[in-house]
């Protein structure tokens, strides 16, 4: 008879404060720099990691506590470097809630960034277009979220010296997408404003949930984010969120979804978004001169 393979968690414990204050003497002890602005680089981002300067690159495993992402196109390393003379932290890579991962870990570098003393954090994802006049290869601006993914990365022990009832109400920061508009407006990149829902996934969803989803508001459907968003608002960053629609939902076409089109999508659109990111991070070097 076939054995089964053994069900492994992702991570076997969670992260601690303890966790917390080893990564930071790592992150101290590799690079002299203290960003005040992070990006977290979802699908189809991760090539803004060419936009540092001399670069200092951490892998996860290399940070106490940080979790090691396991989907392919999801890298895992932290770099941290200067462009356009401004200090800045990319993130490449996540984990997600699909891979078995805890909310804990998941949300755990967010805490770290603000602890290092972030300010501002942008995220960003793939997602599923719900709105009828998205393409694929269109970007999305987070005006606010939707969170079904069925849980709350704050539920349970609390954080020394944080609420867990986090104000959620202007989780989006006004002067940030400010920022990312008006870049995206000089390089002529299509960022359309919306809501987004998050699922935990991984299956992608059915037709009569993306119709049920459109008529709660959504715009468009992915399976990350809001849980960063969440930690980031209870540690008080700045948050900013855009979307790049890979592809259409389930059911808005004819066409199965894939992983791999959505991969093949993501790749579409790096040089898009190298260049629109450039030109944000111009903007905001010359708020912070
Ligand atoms: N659904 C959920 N998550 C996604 C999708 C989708 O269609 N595309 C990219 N991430």
């Amino acid at each position: 008879m076939r054995k089964l393979a053994a069900h492994q968690s992702a991570d076997p414990a969670e992260p601690t404060p303890a966790h917390l204050e080893a990564a930071l003497r790592r992150l101290r002890r590799r690079s002299p720099l203290q960003p005040r602005l992070a990006i977290v680089l979802g699908s189809g981002f991760g090539g803004l990691t060419g936009l540092l300067a001399q670069p200092v690159t951490l892998s996860y495993a290399q940070l106490p506590g940080f979790p090691r992402p396991t989907v392919p196109g999801h890298g895992g390393r932290l770099c941290i470097g200067t462009c356009h003379g401004v200090p800045v932290a990319l993130l490449q890579g996540r984990a997600h809630f699909y891979e078995g991962h805890s909310w804990a870990r998941i949300t755990f570098p967010v805490r770290v960034l603000a602890a290092w003393g972030v300010r501002d954090l942008v995220l960003t994802n793939a997602a599923g277009g719900i709105r009828r006049s998205f393409r694929p290869g269109d970007f999305m601006l987070l005006r606010d979220h939707i969170n079904l993914m069925g849980d709350n990365p704050l539920r349970g022990p609390e954080w020394p010296g944080l609420t867990r009832f986090v104000d959620l109400t202007r989780a989006y920061d006004p002067t940030l997408a400010r920022g990312l508009v008006h870049a995206a407006r000089a390089r002529r990149v299509r960022l359309h404003r919306g809501v987004y829902l998050a699922v935990s996934g991984p299956s992608f969803e059915t037709p009569a949930e993306i119709r049920a989803f459109a008529r709660l508001g959504a715009d468009a459907v992915g399976m990350s984010t809001v849980p960063e968003v969440i930690v980031a608002r209870q540690c008080g960053l700045r948050v900013a969120a855009v979307s790049c629609i890979t592809n259409l939902a389930a059911g808005r076409n004819r066409n199965p979804l894939s992983h791999q089109e959505i991969l093949d999508q993501a790749d579409r659109i790096t040089r898009t978004a190298v260049a629109w990111f450039s030109e944000f991070l111009r903007w905001y070097a010359a708020r912070h001169e």
